[in-house]
């Protein structure tokens, strides 16, 4: 089977429940508070890991962060070259509205240092066929993203969040673009679901895209077939995470050896079980889980 190496952010994420989103000048009471386990990328290392794919993990933590290399271990992911320093980890602080939906801010932290060396490290025992997956919380993925290629690897990235530095990457390079439609819009300039599937098919005519529609479920494109899966219909506590959630299991799908579109059904009922429960890593669900929907 092939390994995924995810290169990827680890936070420590400050959850609090709000009776609204804060506005500017307000000074609004939290409802409650809480601190979980996040990071885009630790997230989707737990979510491809419970999926029942080989997961390595390459990112930095400082002394604080030591439980969420810990985290990663018990979840059986390859933590080697997860590297703690001196300096601090990178956090979310995450507002939750009584709808489930969340506003976040994050400070990088070790999740932006140079991790050059690290990815040296990290990425030399990967073969061709292995999958790099990154996100955009991290500072390396140009080297990231070379390094893959000089070994022959294929690359799937997941534009969250999306902003120029992510557009700014060797694109051409990306095997499987991973968006949702914010992000999908802003890569390709359309607003609406199947004009960013056709603007994708003719910028990056060899790439696969899955694009990721909350309630709407998701669809899948490659070169021969667009492909769509439903969203079951959920009460939803808080959706942080649910996309990491997603990808974890539609990548570890593909890992196992399923069709896309049957990855794309484990992706969104996946996803959609994460959105009934708190948290982001904390709210992944088993893949006995998944495959009792
Ligand atoms: O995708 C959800 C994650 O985004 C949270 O866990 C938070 O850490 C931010 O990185």
């Amino acid at each position: 089977m092939p390994r995924i190496f995810n290169y990827g952010s680890c936070c420590i994420d400050h959850v609090y429940q709000v009776p609204h989103f804060v506005a500017p000048g307000e000074t609004l009471s939290a409802l409650s508070y809480e601190i979980y386990p996040g990071g885009k990328g630790l997230n989707q290392s737990i979510a491809a890991a419970k999926a029942g794919a080989r997961v390595s993990h390459i990112g930095a933590l400082g002394e604080d962060g030591k439980h969420l290399k810990a985290l990663l271990d018990h979840h059986g992911v390859d933590t080697e070259h997860v590297r703690i320093t001196s300096s601090a980890s990178g956090h979310a602080i995450i507002q939750i509205n009584p709808e489930g939906e969340n506003a976040i801010f994050i400070h990088g932290g070790t999740n932006l240092d140079d991790h050059a060396s690290l990815l040296e490290a990290g990425l030399a025992r990967a073969e061709p066929g292995d999958w790099l997956l990154i996100q955009n919380e991290t500072s390396g993925n140009l080297k990231a993203i070379e390094m893959a290629k000089l070994r022959s690897m294929r690359v799937a990235f997941n534009m969250a969040p999306m902003n120029q530095r992510a557009l700014d990457l060797p694109l051409e390079d990306i095997d499987l673009f991973i968006v949702n439609e914010t992000e999908g819009a802003a890569l390709t300039g359309r607003q609406e679901p199947e004009q960013i599937l056709d603007q994708v098919a003719k910028t990056f005519p060899d790439a696969q895209i899955v694009l990721t529609l909350g309630e709407q479920g998701a669809w899948y494109q490659d070169t021969k077939a667009r492909q769509h899966a439903p969203a079951r219909k959920v009460q939803v506590v808080d959706t942080t995470g649910a996309g990491d959630t997603f990808t974890g299991f539609f990548l570890a799908g593909l890992m196992n050896g399923l069709e896309p579109l049957a990855s794309l059904h484990q992706g969104c009922a996946a996803a959609g079980i994460s959105v009934e429960r708190p948290g982001a890593a904390t709210s992944i669900p088993s893949l006995d889980e998944v495959k009792s929907q």
